[in-house]
């Protein structure tokens, strides 16, 4: 009996801390200065192995921009003829940077930054289509506000669909309380005096490490609900999970590397969102695991009690996607603490995803 009652603890933990730490984020999103003039922008395009969408993605980063307001420079390391297709594209500054071998994307970003003239630089991925016009972010790069980053959807599964759905939303309160420590790289933009190619963080999970970076320097860095972006998501099972467990990886390593610079250095806003994130990655998925077991141990009733009155959950909408947002999530996450224990990944395998 006594296991059932630590392991109810355990996850009674489990639930309750998520819950009241999303119940503590408040604040409002900053304005936004409409006289502001429109910056001339830097966008940063690395790619590897992008042929079939490079050129989608140059057009629809062309639509959502002033054209004389920005350059686009697209840094790639493939060998599937990339360069070609953008070399038919015209945009007048558009620049292509070809890399003799690939070396992952945060060394191709570094370069392209060092040939970069805006004020503000732009990093996006080329498996992600932009909604929204591009204005809509960097209007607010002012001020105390250093970086921007999106909100973003998949163009497949309910799975992955209820999981964004719940993130986007703790993101938006993290913002409005004063920074996230997760961005998506699917739009990263930052006023560039902030950060030279040479700080840019060496890191697979580069986009959260910048937000960071930008925090601990005392800006903000925000995601925007009014700047949207549908993100490719592996076609296949086996690539969708091994791209979880990737990313899962860069965003525990994050996490555990930056925790006591955060912990020394930030405001206190920020040390709390840092920490509350950081255990959100690292224990929280092991007091669900180890608070099951140590039930299923102490009591088998009351376990199977819990089991079926959990999958009532299943049967409401609602409901349902609370639980296919976290459950799967708290599984991946564990599998990438094995994963990122072998050491930082800067070059990966790339997924299928059309
Ligand atoms: N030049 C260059 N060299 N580009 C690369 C390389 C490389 O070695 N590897 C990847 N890229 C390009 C891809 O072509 C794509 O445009 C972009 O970098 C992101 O690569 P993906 O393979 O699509 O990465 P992801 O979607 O799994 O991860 C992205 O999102 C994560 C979470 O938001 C990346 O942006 C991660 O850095 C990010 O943490
Ligand atoms: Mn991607």
């Amino acid at each position: 009996m006594e296991l059932a009652v630590i392991g109810l603890s355990l996850l009674a933990l489990h639930f309750g801390e998520p819950v009241s730490y999303y119940l503590t984020l408040r604040g409002n999103q900053p304005s936004r200065a409409k006289t502001h003039s429109l910056p001339f922008v830097s966008i940063i395009i690395p790619t590897y192995n992008e042929r079939g969408r490079i050129q989608g993605k140059l057009r629809n980063v062309m639509a959502m921009y002033p054209n004389d307001r920005m350059e686009v420079i697209v840094v790639d390391s493939s060998d599937d003829g990339t360069y070609s297709e953008v070399n038919q594209v015209d945009l007048p500054n558009l620049r292509l940077i070809r890399e003799p071998k690939r070396r992952g994307k945060v060394l191709a970003v570094r370069d392209a930054m060092r040939t970069a003239r805006g004020e503000v630089i732009v990093i996006t991925d080329a498996d992600a289509l932009w909604l929204d016009r591009l204005e809509n972010a960097v209007r607010i790069l002012q001020g105390e506000i250093g970086a921007v980053s999106c909100v973003k959807y998949p163009n497949r599964g309910e799975e992955e669909n209820s999981y964004r759905d719940f993130y986007n939303r703790v993101r938006l309160k993290e913002s409005s309380l004063f920074s996230t420590p997760v961005f998506n790289g699917e739009m990263v933009a930052f006023r560039r005096e902030l950060i030279s190619p040479e700080e840019l963080p060496m890191a697979g999970a580069d986009d959260s490490a910048i937000a960071t970076y930008i925090a601990m320097k005392g800006f903000r860095a925000i995601c925007v609900p009014d700047f949207r972006v549908v993100e490719e998501v592996p076609l296949t099972r086996r690539d969708y999970m091994s791209w979880k467990v990737r990313r899962g990886a860069h965003l525990v390593r994050h996490f555990v590397r930056n925790f006591w610079k955060v912990v020394r250095c930030c405001p206190t806003s920020f040390k709390f969102i840092f920490t509350q994130e950081t255990f959100l990655h690292t224990v929280e998925p092991w007091l669900l695991v180890s608070g099951l077991v140590l039930v299923a141990l102490g009591d088998p009733y009351l376990f199977l009690s819990l089991a079926g009155a959990a999958s009532l959950l299943l049967l409401w909408r609602r409901t349902r996607k609370m639980v296919e947002a976290w459950v799967p999530n708290q599984v991946f996450l564990i599998a990438s603490q094995f994963y990122g224990i072998r050491g930082e990944r800067m070059i990966w395998r790339k997924e299928r995803k059309e």
